[in-house]
């Protein structure tokens, strides 16, 4: 989704600020600019497309100076054209980027073409650019006057402007948009993404809603949204999570799914003791955990699907009733809220539009508590929720969420055990049980990856298919689900997920031999039934796709390709069997050669409703 840069420096910012939207190139988007403040005014390059692009147009013709901002445009209003890419303008002097979506831009567009503005854009940040121009006119204080324009906007947004008379300050804003100050020393920084600032500083300052903030060279002025000055924490970024580098891989993805032993541990440590979960993982009151009577997850995206998997750990373990719910359709109804229901979200980014709506929607009623279950420590979500379990993934930068799912399915196992613990449904021993496979878990991850090759060979079959069924039984088929969002996010594939008994209602009147259909099979009791399904498939003449563990008996034959995983305790089955759907979908997407890390229209991040 958009990303934004600004640079206020003793040098030259162009570098700087290039540097920082390619490090935000994997949020995605759709094409990019970047203004420079200098003595001869604010002058700008914009591209369509890829980063490279505006970097070529600097090559070209470079821009120089020591103040500038920088933008990556994911398309909302008006299509993908230079003409829309920010920085825009009001006049030669003023420019603007912004993050977000301005809900009365209509009113405020039609208000400003009465009094004169010329729209060269269809964008709905626009406007903001000519109301601050507008409010200058009656406040020749730059900043009062950005402050002033900002009271007429209604929706989220993260702003940065420069205005060519000003070229001692820089002047941003978050309001519902993320945004990050990055503290240098004669130098600062602002990005809506601490990541893309790492190249320059380690030193961030998280704004709050409603703040503005004032940067020049030496210092950082944050107005809170009162217009007090408040000396808002800087906290120090720990490089050794820097993951902007790929190393020795040839995508972003891979390395992730690579790392998922290593992330897997890392979500497990200093919750687990040798026997038990450590309830103190939920902060220093977890008494909430032997109240909890009801849990409503809400999340959207792959979240959604590691939210669709813990209802089966909640409701087998605990014996607790539990709904799950996307976000967006969540927080524009009625909801009923049981006696001592848990609202719990799930995010890796913790920055998505409808999550946060969705929890801030639930502060106003009646639940126990809110946790959140989220991959970075100072994003919006985690600062509002009441208790917060992190799911120390590191920074994830392909578009494709995969070690973020399986940390948040680790972190919701974690979770379902404690609460079960909690409330007498699991004896100690159990509880040990139950410990002692979590403990396991990164080896049969790491067992699991090492199927990486024969996967390969298998994911050449899907070179030329448009269409592919996935199929499971109980927790299973949320990774079905999942395989199939995979596959359909980076190789374009149609993809569409069932549970396998569903089949005989409807699908299997698509499934011929040009329909593959790849399975994920449980060695439980749902594995006779679904051999049964299977066998549906077969008659049809559908190709299949087996992953499951050799206890499962399944075999190569025609028509039938087979994919071996480890066994696992079936509580973890869930986990270890989304490795394989996520490298054959990796897979799948490099011998189509589309753009693994950035697939085409999508957004690490959805910041916009
Ligand atoms: C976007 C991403 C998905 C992600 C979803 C929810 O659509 O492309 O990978 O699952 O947002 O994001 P969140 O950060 O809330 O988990």
């Amino acid at each position: 989704m958009c990303g934004i840069v600004g640079a206020i420096a003793q040098r030259n910012v162009a570098k700087i600020l290039l540097e920082g939207l390619s490090r935000l190139e994997y949020r995605g988007y759709d094409s990019s600019g970047v203004a420079i403040n200098n003595e001869t005014g604010v002058r700008a390059h914009r591209a369509v497309g890829k980063v490279q692009a505006l970097k070529d147009k600097f090559e070209a013709m470079p821009l120089d100076g020591k103040l500038g901002i920088a933008h990556t445009r994911w398309a909302t209003h008006g299509k993908p054209t230079e003409a829309n890419a920010h920085p825009h303008f009001s006049g030669d002097d003023l420019a603007l980027v912004h993050n977000g979506i301005i809900e009365n831009h209509e009113v405020l567009r039609r208000e400003l073409i009465e009094l004169g503005y010329e729209f060269r854009s269809q964008t709905d940040t626009e406007v903001i650019v000519h109301l601050i121009h507008n409010a200058l006119k009656t406040e020749p204080d730059f900043l009062k006057a950005v402050k002033n324009a900002l009271q007429r906007l209604h929706g989220a947004f993260a702003i940065a402007v420069t205005l060519n008379d000003e070229n001692e300050r820089l002047i941003a804003a978050r309001k519902g948009s993320p945004l990050v100050v990055g503290v240098g020393i004669e130098e600062n920084f602002v990005a809506s993404d601490q990541l893309a600032l790492l190249h320059v500083t380690d030193q961030f300052i998280f704004l709050e809603e409603g703040d503005v903030v004032e940067l020049t060279r030496d210092a950082v002025t944050v107005f809170d949204e009162n217009d007090q000055v408040q000396d808002r924490p800087i906290s120090v970024f720990n490089h050794n999570v820097d993951a902007t580098d790929k190393g020795e891989f040839r995508h972003y993805m891979l390395k992730e799914i690579y790392e998922q032993p290593k992330v897997i541990a890392a979500c497990l440590e200093g919750r687990i003791s040798d026997e038990r979960i450590l309830t103190s993982c939920f902060g220093a009151n977890s008494a909430f955990l032997k109240e909890i009577e009801n849990i409503h997850i809400v999340a959207c995206g792959t979240s959604y699907h590691a939210g669709m998997v813990a209802k089966y750990w909640i409701e087998d373990l605990a014996n607790i009733p539990c709904t799950v719910e996307v976000a967006s359709e969540y927080r524009y109804r009625k909801v009923a809220v049981p006696k001592n229901t848990l609202f719990l979200t799930l995010s890796q980014s913790g920055e998505t539009a409808d999550t946060l709506a969705a929890l801030r929607m639930a502060k106003q009623l009646n639940y126990l508590t809110t946790l959140a279950i989220c991959n970075v420590p100072s994003s919006t979500l985690v600062r509002e929720s009441g208790l917060t379990l992190l799911t120390n993934a590191g920074a994830e930068i392909g578009v494709a969420s995969t070690k973020a799912f399986t940390t948040q399915l680790t972190a919701l196992l974690i979770t379902s055990i404690a609460i079960a613990s909690e409330k007498g449904e699991l004896s100690a021993a159990q509880q040990a049980e139950l410990v002692t496979a979590l403990r396991s878990l990164p080896a049969y991850v790491d067992a699991a990856i090492k199927q990486d090759e024969a996967i390969k060979l298998v994911s050449e079959q899907f070179a030329n298919k448009h269409n592919a069924l996935f199929l499971g039984r109980g927790p299973m088929f949320p990774i079905a689900l999942e395989g199939a969002l995979k596959l359909k996010e980076i190789s374009y594939i149609h993809a569409e997920a069932y549970p396998a008994g569903e089949l005989k209602h409807g699908p299997l009147a698509l499934v011929d031999e040009t329909m593959p259909i790849i399975t994920v099979a449980p060695n439980n009791q749902m594995l006779d039934k679904l051999k049964s399904n299977l066998q549906e498939v077969r008659a049809r003449g559908g190709e299949l796709y087996v992953f499951g563990a050799k206890e499962t008996g399944f075999e190569e034959a025609e028509g039938i390709y087979y994919n071996e995983i480890p066994w696992v305790e079936e509580v973890l089955e869930p986990i270890v069997h989304t490795i394989p759907l996520q490298l054959l979908s990796y897979h799948v997407a490099v011998v189509k050669g589309t753009d693994v890390d950035q697939p085409r229209n999508l957004a690490k991040s959805v910041t916009v409703e």
